[in-house]
């Protein structure tokens, strides 16, 4: 009944309006917000005056990213160069890889997709069916709901303000879990392609992308929501959008959106 009445009010108001986009986009984030298991709207300050400022450009500061145990070196600024160009010089440094046995199985490499100038950066764990064949990364069921939790959910651009990759960039087969070996194959590119882009806030997707990242066994039900320095950005960790399939629950669904909300905040600290 309470988002019945809110969504009449939204159409009656839009109707009323020449221009309804900033309407539309209100009734996205609260379908999200609806969807999410509320059954009211969070009315923190902090957070709604974070989405109607929110900084389209990104950051001129960051600071530099050094990965230790890699050949990575990083600049002092994040705009003494071109992270288009730098980026692509990492996806050409890898060409058509065959460093580990997953190339054995893959239709295409997915390297990452979005803006290389993002200063928002999500990790996941590795492509599936759907990111092979289309050579995307995030494109199938958990894509569609990594999608909706950055548009609907935070009120950014998927294509315009984030950068989206993996820990590997080839399909394991069966959707199996990245062995080892497949990892630190791959490690030396996401953490490239990390320096490339220097983002002020990284959100690591799941336990395998968590743990890649901190360089430990993360138990992510406990840690999600957590805070880390990763070498110049801020990392948060938080449920990977699978999971949220997986286990739709109320909590679930809250916990990444509290989690979205912190990266947001901090995107805009
Ligand atoms: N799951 C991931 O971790 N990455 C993708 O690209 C798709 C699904």
């Amino acid at each position: 009944m309470f988002w019945k009445t809110v969504f009449v009010i939204l159409k009656f108001m839009s109707a009323q309006h020449a221009n309804a986009d900033p309407l539309v986009e209100l009734e996205n984030y609260l379908r999200f917000l609806k969807d999410s298991g509320y059954t009211e709207i969070p009315l923190e300050e902090d957070f709604n005056s974070l989405l109607c400022n929110r900084p389209i450009t990104p950051s001129p500061v960051a600071q530099p990213i050094s990965p230790p145990n890699t050949e990575v070196r990083m600049k002092k600024d994040r705009h003494d160069g071109d992270a288009a160009g730098r980026l692509q010089a990492v996806r050409e440094e890898m060409g058509n890889c065959t460093r580990c046995k997953l190339s054995e199985g893959r239709a295409n490499i997915v390297f990452g997709s979005g803006n290389p100038n993002a200063r928002l950066m999500f990790v996941g764990e590795g492509p599936g069916a759907d990111e092979d064949a289309q050579g995307l990364p995030f494109v199938g069921r958990a894509g569609k709901k990594l999608t909706e939790i950055i548009e609907k959910g935070i009120g950014l651009n998927r294509e315009k303000d984030v950068y989206i990759c993996n820990i590997v960039k080839c399909r394991p087969p069966g959707n199996r879990d990245p062995e080892k070996d497949e990892i630190e194959a791959c490690q030396p590119f996401l953490l490239k392609q990390i320096e490339a882009i220097r983002p002020k806030v990284i959100v690591a997707l799941g336990r395998p992308a968590a743990s890649v990242l901190l360089g430990r066994k993360v138990a992510i039900t406990k840690e999600r929501g957590t805070w880390h320095d990763f070498h110049g950005s801020k990392l948060i960790l938080t449920f990977h959008p699978a999971y949220l399939l997986r286990a739709y629950t109320l909590e679930n669904r809250q916990a990444v959106f509290e989690d979205m909300k912190q990266a947001l905040m901090e995107l805009n600290r």
